[in-house]
Formats: structure tokens, C-alpha cells, sequence
């Protein structure tokens, strides 16, 4: 099952996989009197850079949430905007990862996102699938809750089928039914604008994960930021519930 923490023998001071929550890009654009949408435009940079670093230093998969479920709240202009900028960052972006051998990938409601992006997200994840570098997901109209409920729906369809018992219900099948499925759960989460809290990302996930925040506004956050964070999930001792004795003996 790859849905499951790192065991402490397994753990290495890089971390596998790291997930950020990108935040700050609206009081970026406000402190330069400039609309929000020109901060989430100059967000994009910090993705392209975020992504080159995590190669570089050996990170497997990066996750990343680009829109929550809660996002479509914001006025509509704002949505329209980041909508139109994520189908022309797709546009201007896929080429180059695809040559980096990056596999992208996209979870959330896709059903709700417009015919237009579900068209190059589908493009996309076509096109790089083979690709075996780095694993670049993208939550688009994605909540932690949404995809816990998702996944109940899932194992209660697989009971009423008669396929599994009630009682065979345990972690390794749930995890079936959640969108990272595929993937290992982050070790590392990085949240950038100041704000310490999960804000109903990866909320199954990230139970085990190291969190790192910092008051750097996400246009601004650079390789040497990436490394900051980097270099505090180095410093720390996972235990995964073990004593650091058990873990020390293990040879972390
Ligand atoms: C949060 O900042 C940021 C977002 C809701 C959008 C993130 C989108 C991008 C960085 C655009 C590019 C993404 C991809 C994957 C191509 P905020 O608006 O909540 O900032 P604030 O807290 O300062 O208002």
C-alpha cells in the first residue's frame, strides 16, 4: 500500500513527499496596490520554482493546493480569473515538464471545474503519465472533508455490493477510496502567508506530517525558502508514535 507514513527505518532527511498550502498571494498584490489576481499571476513563478527545487533536491512528490472547495466563495471575478489563469498556466507550462519528466497529476471535484479546464487537466495528466520524475499534484476545488466523504461513499458502495464486510473495514481499504490514493502521505507540509493552520487540505494525510510555516507571502517564496523548510524537516526526530530511543535504535 503506498498510502501509509514512512516506518521510522524508512526515513530519510529528505523529505518524499512535500505539500504546500500557497498563501498570500492577495495581500502580496494589495501591499503593492495592485488587484489580487496580479498576485496569484505572480504566484505561478513560485510554482515553476518550487517545482524545479523539489527535483533538484530529490523530493519524489510535491502537492500542491492551488483552490480549495471553500475558494468558490470569493467573488466571482477573482474565481474567473484564477480559473482562466490555470488553463493558460497548463497552456505555457506542460511542455517544459513534460521534458523534465514530471508526471502532473490533478485531484478535487473535477466535475465542477469548466469544460474548457477539464480539457487540458485530461491533456495534461495524458501526455506526462509515462513520465517517471518527479509526481506534481494539483488540488483543484479540493477539501480534506470532500475527499474523506468521496471515500466513504466508495467503501459503502463496495459493502451494499456485498464485496467486503463492514467488519473488513480497516485503513488500508479506506485509503482505496481517497485521491492520493497512489501516493505516500506527505512528510512535509509548508504553508506559506503566516496563517498556522491545514485549512481542510490533505486532512487523512497529513496526519503524520512535519508542518512548517512561514510569514514569507507566496510570490516571493524561492529556492532559498524551499530550503529553509528543507533544512527544519532534516532537524527533526519522526517517531510515528515510537520513543526516540526505539527510533534511535532503528539507526535515524
Ligand atoms: C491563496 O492566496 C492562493 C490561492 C487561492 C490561489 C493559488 C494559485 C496560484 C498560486 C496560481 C498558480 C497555480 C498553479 C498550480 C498554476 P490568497 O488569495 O488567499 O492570499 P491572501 O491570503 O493574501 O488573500
Amino acid at each position: 500500500m503506498q498510502n501509509e507514513p514512512s516506518k521510522p527505518s524508512q526515513i530519510s532527511s529528505v523529505p518524499r513527499h512535500v505539500a504546500i498550502i500557497m498563501d498570500g498571494n492577495g495581500r502580496w498584490a494589495s501591499s503593492r496596490k495592485k488587484a489580487r489576481h496580479s498576485g496569484h499571476r505572480a504566484g505561478v513563478k513560485s510554482v515553476r520554482l518550487s517545482v524545479e527545487t523539489a527535483a533538484q533536491r530529490g523530493v519524489e512528490y510535491l502537492t500542491l493546493f492551488a483552490f480549495s472547495s471553500e475558494n468558490w466563495a470569493r467573488p466571482e471575478d477573482e474565481v474567473g480569473r484564477l480559473m482562466s489563469l490555470f488553463v493558460e498556466a497548463l497552456r505555457r507550462e506542460v511542455d517544459e515538464l513534460h521534458r523534465n519528466n514530471v508526471r502532473l497529476n490533478f485531484v478535487g471535484a473535477r466535475e465542477q471545474l469548466n469544460k474548457g479546464l477539464r480539457e487540458k487537466i485530461t491533456e495534461a495528466e495524458k501526455k506526462t503519465a509515462d513520465n517517471n520524475g518527479l509526481r506534481l499534484t494539483v488540488a483543484i476545488a479540493y477539501g480534506g472533508r470532500w475527499d474523506i466523504i468521496e471515500a466513504t461513499k466508495a467503501i459503502a458502495r463496495r459493502v451494499e455490493s456485498g464485496s467486503l464486510t463492514a467488519d473488513a473495514i480497516d485503513e488500508a481499504e479506506f485509503v482505496k477510496g481517497l485521491q492520493l490514493a497512489d501516493v505516500p502521505d506527505p512528510d512535509l507540509l509548508i504553508r506559506t502567508g503566516g496563517e498556522t493552520r491545514i485549512s481542510n487540505f490533505l486532512l487523512w494525510n497529513l496526519a503524520y506530517a512535519e508542518l512548517w510555516f512561514t510569514d514569507v507571502l507566496w510570490p516571493e517564496f524561492d529556492a532559498n525558502e524551499f530550503d529553509n523548510a528543507l533544512a527544519y524537516f532534516a532537524s527533526r526526530q519522526r517517531r510515528f508514535g515510537n520513543t526516540g530511543e526505539q527510533v534511535e535504535a532503528v539507526g535515524c
